[in-house]
């Protein structure tokens, strides 16, 4: 299992892959699956805004295609003043996946580290149990 110390280097080291020349705001991930195995990520924008993806989904969407579907803990990291915390979209998302246990940890420029659970960021998930499934 990776430290929280080698899942934040990781995400960090995400922020020179990210391809944001829209924004100019990159953004790293590294999300750690329940076997221990760490997915990667950062944003990727388009030339039409709305196709663009979050650091965040990109590294679900790399550990759920790889066989990985459940998630204990994400480092999101930016270069931001305050902590960067997931967008909405990326809160469902993850929810999916690491459900309200899921530890998330967000860094803002200086390295400081915000943390909390999914459950505190997202307390009324679209899940099987709200479908009714
Ligand atoms: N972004 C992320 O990658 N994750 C978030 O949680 C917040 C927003 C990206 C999307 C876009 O490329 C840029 O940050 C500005 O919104």
């Amino acid at each position: 299992m990776a430290t929280e110390k080698e899942l934040i280097e990781k995400a960090v080291a995400m922020l020179d892959q990210s391809y944001s020349p829209y924004s100019h705001f990159p953004v790293g991930a590294a999300l750690e699956c329940d076997d221990g195995a760490v997915y990667t990520g950062c944003n990727i924008e388009n030339a039409s805004y709305g196709l663009t993806i979050c650091a965040e989904r990109t590294a679900a969407f790399k550990a759920v295609s790889e066989g990985h579907r459940r998630f204990r803990r994400i480092v999101i990291a930016g270069r931001c003043e305050d902590y960067c915390w997931p967008c909405g979209a990326c809160r469902q998302v993850l929810n999916e996946f690491g459900g309200g246990e899921l530890e998330v940890i967000c860094l803002n420029g200086n390295g400081e580290a915000a943390r909390t659970t999914l459950r505190e960021l997202l307390p009324h998930p679209v899940d099987a149990v709200w479908l009714g499934t």
